[in-house]
């Protein structure tokens, strides 16, 4: 798998994904929104990867926004476009993909570079990272998903200040309002994500795409039929049966 902006490494069944325009602060500029849409495509038929960690190159920034210079000279119509498109080809794309995708935020998450991060299904953090909306600074707002997203991470209240001021969140204060899961040492950020990912992978992934499904479903009208459903579907998988005859027979599951 090789892609001109991003780096991909697979190891033990996890893909780390690096963002990889650290002159721009790996700014999301075309090129690197087109790769995540390609490698968001490639990974659900690619049986060596089942968690994907997605992160930046430097050690300053995971992503600080959407590439400005580029749509500097957007009209109304070109705008729509880049956020309908972004939102489509690669936001919700990741929130929906059924292997679990984690964050490892290693600096600036700004803007799109934040909308990133929350379309992921989780964040972990180092404690250097800054992360903020600052899209009205430019005479914008969020347009890949962030008014949509923060306020589900850490409430109306609290999405409407950071949206409107502009500032940034600190590590330690994101993980305080459940913007982020873990702060832990820049060193050490890939490891421990690569550790929470390894644990995953020893669980069933079947069984945990049905999971992010459903979770995903949490505020929607249906999300409990939508439990129902994937809960049901499980009983016909080879998983199922493994999980609960390596339970009977008092020994760890060996999941394909
Ligand atoms: C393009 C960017 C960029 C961006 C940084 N760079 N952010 N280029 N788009 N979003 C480039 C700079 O131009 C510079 O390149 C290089 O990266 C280093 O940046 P500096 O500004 O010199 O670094 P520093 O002084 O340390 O400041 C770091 C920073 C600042 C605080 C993160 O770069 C910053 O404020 N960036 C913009 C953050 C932002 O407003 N993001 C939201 C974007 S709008 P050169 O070649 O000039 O030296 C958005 C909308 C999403 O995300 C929705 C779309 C639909």
């Amino acid at each position: 798998m090789t892609y001109e902006n991003l780096l991909v490494e697979v190891e033990n069944k996890i893909a780390v994904v690096t963002l990889n325009r650290p002159q721009a602060l790996n700014a999301l500029n075309k090129g690197i929104l087109d790769d995540l849409s390609s490698f968001f495509d490639d990974v659900k038929s690619n049986d060596d990867i089942r968690v994907i960690i997605l992160t930046g190159a430097g050690e300053k920034s995971f992503a600080a926004g959407a590439d400005i210079k580029e749509f500097a000279s957007f009209n109304a119509e070109e705008g729509k476009q880049l956020a309908a498109k972004g939102q489509e080809r690669v936001f919700n794309k990741i929130e929906n993909c059924t292997k679990p995708v984690i964050a490892a935020v290693n600096g600036f998450a700004l803007g799109g570079g934040l909308e990133l991060a929350m379309s992921a299904h989780f964040r972990i953090a180092s404690t250097n990272a800054k992360l903020g909306l600052p899209e009205v600074t430019l005479g914008l707002i969020p347009g890949y998903g962030g008014t949509q997203r923060l306020p589900k991470l850490i409430g109306k209240g609290r999405a409407m200040q950071a949206i409107m001021t502009a500032d940034m969140f600190t590590a330690e204060r994101a993980e305080q309002i459940g913007l982020v899961n873990e702060v832990v040492e820049q060193a050490n950020l890939l490891a421990r994500a690569k550790e929470i990912a390894g644990k995953i992978t020893k669980n069933s992934s079947i069984a945990i795409g049905q999971a992010i499904t459903a979770i995903n479903s949490y505020d929607k009208p249906n999300g409990f039929d939508i439990e129902i459903a994937s809960f049901g579907y499980l009983f016909e998988e080879d998983d199922f049966k493994e999980g609960t005859t390596a339970f009977v027979e008092k020994r760890k599951p060996n999941f394909k």
